[in-house]
């Protein structure tokens, strides 16, 4: 079997544990787990017992995370990590650029060099905040032709939440195995080890990389109980260990640098665990899209999957947005997104189809930042269209488009600030607006 058909059936029919944020557990072998204590005097056959810590210990119960992992070797066993080369992968505090108040876009990046695997094949975008800091967030691309293999990655700079648009990928983490195809979003918890592997020949996506506080659900106020994302589509792994003697290479991210060492063992040896600090999967098929049936375009926040919270209410380091398959119905009402400018600063990328604001150069594997008070909206074409289309019900399937949504500008690096698939002239496509007042 070849490599991407082995992962393929490692892929197929995989368990999982369901739920947002709650305490899930696992075990791979029967009586891994210990029941009635987390650290007893000798844990279960002959496993180590280790706590993963996402929060302060002393955060509020409703924001405290942390897993138990019972495996092969504790993570202390292992010997010194030295510098790597940071490739195409950058952190913030950044630097680089001066931060541009233009409205950018980027075409998809260029196919990888042969033999690029995911952590290779990471290239920053931009971001803002300062990872030391735990606040801010960055937006990487990738591009990838090739599986992980004997390598390990892990970020202690953030989380990571992955957004596939070409190309499935296994991860296989600490806690279990989890599939990602197009149209669905992975989370890895900072500090969690995982591998990827392609599910085809080649694979592309964005990623956000959140410095801050974990992802949450949104509060859903007067919507009530149900809708938006809802809890229960959250798909955690079930425990799932490698027992594997030999070189694996694990590599961390730690402020903002990459450093690696080589293991005589795989590390993925947890053979059963519990807790709330899990890696996760989302299909934003599921997504309970909630739109206006009277007249006017809610705000863009109605359409938010995961928020990560500021210490000011309301105020997100980063919301995660997506735009999904939904019906449009509002009476008198121009339908697309309209013409606004944000306080906040906006990166937007499409997974597959259109977006419904933009008639043409925003395509799949590509995107646009919308720094803090930058003017934007539809497009030439697409504002006129809407102007003159006829207000009968209709349904916008053929895109999914989402959003990164941050509390501060985005500088982006240099390397994409002069890219070569960066679009220059995309100011044209607010162009020749007509004048239309008649006082
Ligand atoms: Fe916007």
């Amino acid at each position: 079997m070849s490599g991407i058909e082995q992962t393929r059936k490692a892929a197929e029919g995989l368990a999982h544990s369901a739920g947002f944020g709650n305490e899930h557990s696992s075990e791979a072998v029967p009586g891994a787990l210990p029941h009635g204590r987390n650290s007893p005097q000798r844990a279960p056959l002959g496993l180590y017992a280790e706590q993963l810590s996402g929060s302060a210990f002393t955060e509020p119960r409703a924001r405290n995370r942390r897993s138990w992992l019972y495996r092969i070797r504790p993570s202390a066993a292992h010997p010194a990590f030295t510098r790597t080369d940071n490739g195409t992968l950058r952190t913030a505090p950044f630097t680089e650029t001066v931060t541009d108040p233009n409205r950018l876009r980027w075409d998809p990046l260029p196919d990888p060099a042969p033999g690029t695997d995911f952590l290779a094949g990471l290239w920053t975008l931009g971001g803002n905040g300062d990872a030391a800091q735990r606040a801010g967030m960055a937006i990487h691309l990738y591009s990838a032709d090739t599986s992980m293999t004997d390598r390990v990655f892990s970020d202690s700079d953030g989380e990571l939440l992955i957004v596939p648009e070409r190309g499935g990928l296994l991860l296989r983490t600490e806690l279990g195995l989890l599939r990602a195809e197009p149209g669905h979003v992975a989370l890895i918890p900072r500090g969690v080890r995982f591998r990827v592997e392609l599910l085809d020949a080649t694979a592309r996506g964005y990623v956000c990389e959140n410095y801050g506080q974990p992802f949450v659900l949104p509060d859903l106020g007067p919507i009530g109980a149900n809708g938006l994302a809802n809890a229960r589509d959250f798909l955690a792994p079930v425990a799932a260990y490698e027992d594997r003697e030999g070189p694996v290479e694990v590599v961390n991210k730690f402020c903002g640098n990459l450093w690696s060492a080589t293991y005589d063992h795989s590390p993925l040896d947890v053979v059963a665990w519990h807790g709330n600090h899990t890696p996760y999967v989302y299909d934003l098929r599921r997504f309970n899209v909630i739109g206006s049936i009277s007249y006017d375009h809610p705000d863009p926040s109605i359409f938010t999957v995961l928020t990560s919270p500021s210490d000011t209410p309301g105020l997100a380091g980063v919301d995660f947005v997506v735009f999904a398959p939904r019906w449009l119905v509002g009476e008198d009402t121009f339908r697309p997104p309209y013409f606004h400018r944000n306080v906040m600063s906006e990166y937007m990328g499409l997974i597959e189809g259109a977006y419904d604001a933009k008639a043409t150069g925003f395509v799949p594997g590509g995107g646009s930042l919308h720094n803090m008070m930058s003017a934007h909206g539809p497009d030439r074409e697409t504002f006129e269209r809407a102007g003159a289309a006829e207000l009968k019900p209709q349904k916008i399937d053929d895109g999914l488009a989402f959003m990164f949504e941050t509390r501060w500008p985005v500088t982006a690096t240099a390397q994409a600030a002069g890219a070569d698939h960066l679009q220059r002239g995309y100011d044209a496509v607010w162009q020749g607006l007509s004048r239309d007042f008649r006082p």
